[in-house]
């Protein structure tokens, strides 16, 4: 399975909530991450993996894309990761492959080639793997635009792929993800004119709404009158996602304010949990988001 991880602005928590999603996904599976923001290639810093924390010197995604090699380099998590809680965890689980871009990568032109490419290597790993995701750049990106023509191709049209829109919860953030998805020159317009049969793949798309603020938690910073506001506000906001398509049917879930992620970028892990640095209810939310995407009942009866 191939999941396309999006999202219309940066900051939104894509790439953090992806990262905690292939790890979940990798204590069962073997599952490959592929760093596609290829002009901010980072998701090694949220994998804790020094040498790779702005993508890796030589050989990697932007190589394949533009020069040519046959098979961008690969880091195993488990032993890459300076995290002592996590390193050697591949005894129980399965393999979580992290394919980085690299440190001078930029955003490039898209060309057939490179599409080609991108049609061979997601077929390829995807008989490796059980799950691929593919973390794509922000917004109307070359990555977006490449992933749409690539999985049009006839070579990739049965491979089951999934994809989802990550958003805060915010105003702004509720009308740009609409944009992305069923606005001009959205997800379904591109995909449309890619070849992509638009129903089929509206319906292969999903919400997360990232960094829910808790209403019901006592909060006593708050005046009465704020209570008031955001109670109210965040009624708003929920008529708005209905209103743009981003109701609770297209949801897949969502993720709680982490005050850890506020700080750092980064696995959460049950050690995190355990010595009650992180909060039980941010693993959790990875871990429900990580089952729904896997299972098939879920997603087609939403
Ligand atoms: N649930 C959360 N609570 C608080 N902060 C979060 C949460 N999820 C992500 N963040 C933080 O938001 C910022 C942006 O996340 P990131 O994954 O880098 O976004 P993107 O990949 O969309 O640009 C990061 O500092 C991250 O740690
Ligand atoms: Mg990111």
């Amino acid at each position: 399975m191939l999941v396309f991880a999006s999202s219309d602005k940066g900051g939104t928590g894509r790439s953090v909530t992806s990262c905690n999603i292939a790890f979940h996904l990798a204590q069962r599976d073997d599952v490959a991450y592929l760093d596609f923001d290829f002009g901010s290639p980072t998701a090694g810093a949220i994998f804790d993996i020094p040498r790779a924390e702005r993508g890796i010197e030589r050989d990697g995604l932007h190589t394949y894309f533009t020069d040519g090699i046959t098979d961008p380099r690969h880091l195993d998590v488990w032993h890459a990761t300076d995290r002592a809680d996590l390193r050697g965890a591949n005894v129980r689980a399965g393999r979580l492959s992290f394919y980085p871009g690299e440190m001078g990568g930029a955003e490039f032109a898209i060309s057939d080639t490179a599409t080609t490419r991108c049609a061979e290597l997601l077929t390829r790993l995807d008989q490796e793997y059980s799950v691929c995701v593919v973390d794509l750049s922000a917004g109307r990106s070359t990555a977006l635009e490449m992933v749409l023509a690539a999985t049009a191709q006839p070579m990739m049209r049965a491979i089951t792929t999934r994809w989802l829109v990550f958003h805060r919860w915010t105003r702004q953030h509720i009308v740009a993800a609409h944009g992305l998805v069923y606005g001009e020159r959205g997800i379904v317009e591109i995909g449309a004119s890619a070849g992509h049969d638009p129903e089929a793949l509206r319906d292969a798309i999903r919400f997360v709404r990232i960094a829910v603020p808790n209403l019901k938690e006592h909060n006593p910073g708050q005046t009465a009158a704020q209570a008031t506001w955001l109670f109210t506000y965040d009624e708003e906001l929920r008529k708005l996602a209905v209103d743009k398509r981003l109701g609770k049917s297209r949801v897949l879930g969502m993720t709680p304010v982490e005050p850890v992620l506020q700080y750092r970028e980064q696995l959460i892990s049950d050690s995190d949990v355990s010595t009650k640095i992180a909060n039980h209810a941010t693993v959790e939310a990875f871990r429900e988001l990580a089952a729904r995407l896997s299972d098939d009942a879920v997603w087609e009866g939403m």
